[in-house]
């Protein structure tokens, strides 16, 4: 019983420009991939996690969490998605097609607990994500003599920007990111996999403070929700 947390931690932080991949720059003196581990392992309900890392990676086992007994490591892909397909072709061979999992990047240290309650609640479905409603206006764009020019306005009530967890049962998840991935199709979250393959994952309103660390500022902006947090 009990679900399971994939955690792609296989990428090289382009965007952050650092001397080592993001998911190893210190936050609050600790490396972010820990704290989003530590963060994990709070979650009630949690049966094991599986952590996609990159094939030369050297830092991991450095980590507290290295040695814990419900962490697991695989070696990631290229992609995102290579790196979750990974983690589900390991617990596809342990666990039950209808175990639920969550994906989660570990570059989100600071989503809230009550955020994955709302996102676990029974009255969600299976197949669900965090999500945030848009606050700024959106704009569809088309090129027009070498420019970007603006083609319409999207109804803002309708924009939501996807974050992590997502969830879904593990046999359908697997199966909708191994035909995704077969079909050559953009599969940029797991809910993108779900959708290619005719499903309607709900979202769940999630808030801004579960950033994704991506660029230099959002290290400063998630020690400072960190820090008041855990004040
Ligand atoms: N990720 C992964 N395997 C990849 C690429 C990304 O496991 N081949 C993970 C990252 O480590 C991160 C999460 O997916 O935890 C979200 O990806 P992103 O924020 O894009 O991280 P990076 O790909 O590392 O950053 P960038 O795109 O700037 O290079
Ligand atoms: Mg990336």
């Amino acid at each position: 019983s009990g679900y399971w947390v994939l955690v792609p931690a296989a990428g090289i932080g382009k965007r952050m420009g650092a001397d080592r991949p993001k998911q190893y720059l210190p936050l609050l003196g600790r490396p972010l991939l820990s704290l989003t581990l530590r963060n994990i392992l709070t979650w009630p309900g949690v049966a094991g996690v599986v952590v996609a890392l990159s094939d030369d990676d050297t830092y991991f086992e450095h980590l507290p969490e290295a040695g814990h007994p419900q962490v697991h490591r695989v070696t990631g892909g290229a992609e995102r998605a290579d790196s979750v397909l990974a983690a589900l072709n390991f617990l596809a061979t342990r666990e039950a097609g209808d175990t639920p999992v969550l994906v989660h990047d570990a570059a989100r240290p600071c989503v809230a607990l009550e955020d994955i309650e709302a996102l676990l609640d029974d009255d969600v479905s299976p197949s669900a994500l965090l999500a945030l409603p848009a606050s700024d206006t959106v704009k569809q764009s088309r090129v027009e003599g070498g420019r970007s020019v603006v083609d319409s306005t999207l109804s803002r009530d309708s924009v939501w920007l996807a974050q992590t967890p997502q969830r879904a049962p593990l046999a359908l998840l697997h199966s909708c990111l191994r035909r995704g991935l077969e079909r050559g199709e953009p599969v940029t979250d797991e809910a993108s996999a779900l959708e290619l393959s005719g499903h309607r994952p709900q979202l769940v309103p999630g808030r801004r403070d579960n950033l994704k660390i991506t660029h230099p500022t959002d290290i400063l902006l998630a020690e400072t929700i960190l820090r008041l947090r855990y004040a």
